[in-house]
């Protein structure tokens, strides 16, 4: 469905409107202004997540039930975002509600196993062909630091490839060309990037151990395969890039990489800390290649801080403590009670036909919102595969991370003020997710709100 409100002549500038929406935001926001404030007084920028802030300040939220989020002034929005894709149920399902509810009053955490560990470790090696065994750690930052470990550990060498663009985490190894200019002559060309330390502090020789490529380009990985595949301890690669714009790999692509690294004697690393939900055995599943290393996160916790990275038991094995000189990967809350309930509980709820029923809500909602830009006039490309969506303002098309890089992001972000005027919750860079909490109404109710905010500032969109 999309929406198409015919529109009464608007002859306002791209800076009057800016500053119109603005003003709305911050008369409809007070208590989220007053709570900025105090916070900004004891951390810096009021912020403790960098990619979740944006001016001029975040809405506070309060809770959440099912798809939809109360802020601080008691304004209701549909979560499209739902934590940055890791609430695969929404907020408060009953199942994990009741898996947490009965551990709270006898211990959340112990330095010991815990059945729920084995039980949620058993569903993803059940779920996951490519995967044997797993560990767990707190956060997808970590899972990929121990998966790049244990390859570099496996394989006695320490290069490791990236692609341009991806992001995978903030440990300082995979910091490099995540979000870098283009434009740059230091990022180099389009097809011979060259790696580019993504933020001040990290020390600036990490580019020597990790050297990056373009996505879907397999001259490029080729030819840098050809030169270095040696030395190459991992490749890793999101399939379906999140960061970077919700940007899939091409089939092609990932079965070079597979090829590539067998042949080179790399390990090859899938990222799936976001695209795990998009099909029931990770979305690798659906590009039929195995990894050696899969890193896991978002969903597999239930809502709660979680990582999780396996692959094959002969690279997982070096973790083993009883072998005679394993890999060390420890966390005190590793494997936690909470989160290895709220764990399994979410993934229980989480069966095939539910992966399809909201890849379906995803692709009605890409649908959607094409419709609607294409109705108002608006140049854009949507993205994603699945359950996610990216919408892209411009007209360059979309199809790998420069391209993303390239569009106008001040024009994002006044569709993002507007569209939470409007009771949508999206990512500030217009990154989108469907969870099992919704239906087909909600995604016509989702569509009907970015009509009405596509139309409300079509001047500054059509520009
Ligand atoms: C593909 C990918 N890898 C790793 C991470 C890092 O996960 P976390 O934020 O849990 O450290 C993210 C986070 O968004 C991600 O999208």
């Amino acid at each position: 469905m999309s929406v198409h409100v015919p529109m009464a002549v608007d002859s306002r500038t791209r800076s009057e409107i800016e500053a119109d929406v603005v003003a709305d935001y911050r008369a409809s926001s007070p208590r989220s202004a007053a709570l900025h404030e105090a916070a900004r007084k004891v951390m810096p920028g009021g912020d403790t997540r960098t990619v979740a802030f944006h001016a001029p300040y975040p809405l506070a939220v309060a809770e959440g039930q099912g798809c939809r989020i109360q802020d601080a002034d008691g304004r209701t929005y549909i979560d499209l975002l739902n934590n940055y894709t890791s609430l695969i149920h929404g907020h408060g399902h009953p199942g994990v509600v009741a898996a947490v509810s009965a551990h709270l009053p006898t211990g959340t955490a112990f330095p010991a196993p815990n059945e729920a560990q084995t039980k949620l470790a058993e569903i993803i090696v059940d779920r996951v062909a490519s995967v044997d065994m797993v560990r767990f750690c707190n956060s997808g930052t970590e899972a990929v630091m121990n998966a790049l470990r244990a390859a570099r550990a496996f394989t006695g060498r320490e290069l490791v490839i990236k692609m341009e663009g991806g992001y995978h985490g903030t440990y300082d190894d995979v910091e490099v060309s995540v979000h870098p200019d283009p434009r740059d002559p230091a990022s180099g060309p389009d097809h011979a990037p060259i790696g580019v330390v993504g933020t001040r502090g990290v020390p600036r020789n990490t580019t020597e151990n990790v050297i990056v490529t373009p996505m879907n380009d397999v001259d490029a990985v080729s030819r840098l395969m050809r030169e270095r595949g040696d030395e190459v301890a991992a490749l890793i690669v999101e399939p379906v890039m999140g960061s970077a714009g919700m940007l899939p790999a091409d089939h092609a692509f990932l079965e070079a990489l597979r090829a590539l690294t067998l042949e080179h004697g790399a390990l090859l690393i899938f990222d799936e800390v976001m695209s795990f939900r998009l099909e029931a055995g990770g979305v690798q599943e659906h590009y039929r290649v195995r990894p050696d290393l899969t890193t896991f996160a978002k969903i597999i916790g239930g809502g709660f801080p979680v990582g999780g990275f396996g692959g094959r038991a002969s690279v997982m094995e070096q973790f083993d403590p009883l072998g005679p000189t394993p890999l060390w990967q420890s966390g005190t809350f590793n494997g936690n009670l909470i989160t290895m309930a709220a764990g399994v509980a979410a993934m229980e709820a989480y069966p095939p036909s539910e992966v399809a029923r909201i890849n379906a809500l995803g692709e009605r909602l890409r649908s959607g919102l094409r419709d609607t830009l294409a109705e108002n006039d608006v140049e854009a490309t949507v993205t994603g595969y699945g359950s996610f969506a990216g919408v892209h303002l411009g007209a360059r098309e979309v199809r790998s991370y420069r391209d993303a890089a390239a569009v106008d992001k001040g024009l994002a972000r006044l569709l993002h003020l507007t569209l939470l005027l409007e009771g949508v919750y999206a990512a500030p860079r217009l990154m989108m997710c469907t969870s099992t909490a919704m239906n087909e109404k909600t995604i016509d109710d989702v569509l009907a709100a970015f009509g009405r905010a596509v139309n409300g500032i079509r001047p500054a969109l059509a520009a």
